[in-house]
């Protein structure tokens, strides 16, 4: 079987080969909940990724048919499935990047807030794994609510001693990929020219996308400005209400999961100038977590950018976020210290 070419222990000999020829080191990436709505796009796009030598993927149910199929695909990565709760060790040794999708997702009505009963404690558990099994990996925690679940992370990893700031990231990345698709309709312009930062969190006003630092650089009218923010805010559920009951962002959110794990691994293999907007411990404001532009290394987040200059309408709209967001982070933290 193909396995036999790069199994778990001669993989690392692959990577430093391939780094001695000067060419691509493999990662080794999982990712929890891949049988989910998220997780099956995500998993097919990350078997894509040339960077990725190894795909683990685990859920509480289904994995062995999502594995089974995305085996086949005739790119590099060696796809590995593990399912239920006595198989997540085995998923989590020896990765690089940890990529996490696990949860509920919303229906009609229902704040990303309304998920924190349940998903909170299924963060729980899985960075409890993480924390025993590769404390060192990158995580990209995208099960909601992002507000209070990297908190929790942040929370468990402390409780385990393995906790490092710079590695665990929320992943904020769709907010971004849907701000540069509405503003590029805006503008006229093809969506893949256009860089919006998007700041604060991850639900309702604590996303604030920043359009007087859209580039290339321009200007909207306040109408334009309060369309666009309103899209950006409540993209989610747009999609949710068109979904009508059958879940939220599925297919967009893989795009940008990918996308986004994507800029991790290039940080990690070294690349030089890899910048994007993420949920992380952060000293950007008061608060212990913030969403801002961020680079990304060997080690993580090697360094967050300051929100730069903003116009009157953002300082409302960061004042309104800050105060949801305290709100958010205070739930994850007394979650996990309680
Ligand atoms: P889904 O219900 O289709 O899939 C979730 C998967 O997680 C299921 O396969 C389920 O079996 C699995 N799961 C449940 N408990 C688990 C456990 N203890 N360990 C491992 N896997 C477990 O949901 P969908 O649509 O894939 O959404 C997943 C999460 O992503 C939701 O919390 C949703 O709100 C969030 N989300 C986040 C976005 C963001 O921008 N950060 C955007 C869209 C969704």
């Amino acid at each position: 079987p193909a396995d036999r070419f790069r199994v778990e222990g001669s993989s690392s000999v692959w990577r430093a080969d391939c780094r001695a020829k000067g060419g691509s080191p493999g990662f080794k990436v999982a990712i929890l909940g891949a049988a989910g709505g998220i997780g099956q796009p995500l998993a097919m796009l990350m078997k894509m990724n040339p960077l990725v030598s190894v795909l683990h993927l685990y859920d509480v149910v289904n994995t062995p048919g999502v594995t089974a199929d995305i085996s086949h695909m005739d790119t590099g990565a060696v796809v590995r499935g593990f399912l239920g709760q006595n198989q997540l060790e085995d998923a989590l040794t020896g990765m690089d990047l940890v990529i996490i999708p696990a949860g509920v997702p919303r229906k009609p009505g229902m704040t990303r807030d309304d998920l924190f009963n349940i998903n909170a404690g299924i963060v729980r558990t899985l960075c409890e794994g993480i924390a025993k099994c590769c404390p060192k990996a990158i995580v990209n925690l995208i099960s909601n609510p992002v507000n209070s679940t990297v908190p929790i992370a942040a929370e468990v990893f402390k409780k385990a001693g393995t906790y490092d700031p710079r590695r665990l990231l929320g992943v904020t990345m769709l907010d971004v990929v849907r701000a540069n698709t509405f503003v590029a309709e805006v503008l006229g312009l093809d969506p893949r020219e256009v860089d919006v930062p998007v700041v604060g969190g991850h639900a309702g006003v604590t996303i604030l996308p920043l359009l007087s630092q859209v580039k290339p650089a321009c200007s909207f009218t306040q109408e334009e400005t309060e369309y666009l923010t309103s899209r950006i805010q409540n993209g989610g559920t747009e999609v949710v209400e068109a979904k009508a009951g059958a879940g939220s962002a599925t297919l967009s959110m893989a795009y940008a999961a990918v996308k986004f794990a994507d800029a991790c691994l290039r940080g990690l293999r070294g690349d030089a100038g890899v910048v994007e907007c993420a949920f992380v411990s952060s000293q950007v404001t008061e608060l212990p977590f913030f969403a801002s532009r961020v680079r990304l290394g060997r080690n993580g987040v090697e360094e967050i950018y300051p929100l730069g200059p903003l116009n009157e309408y953002e300082r409302v709209g960061l004042e309104k976020a800050k105060k949801e967001l305290a709100g958010s982070i205070e739930k994850g933290v007394s979650f996990v210290r309680k």
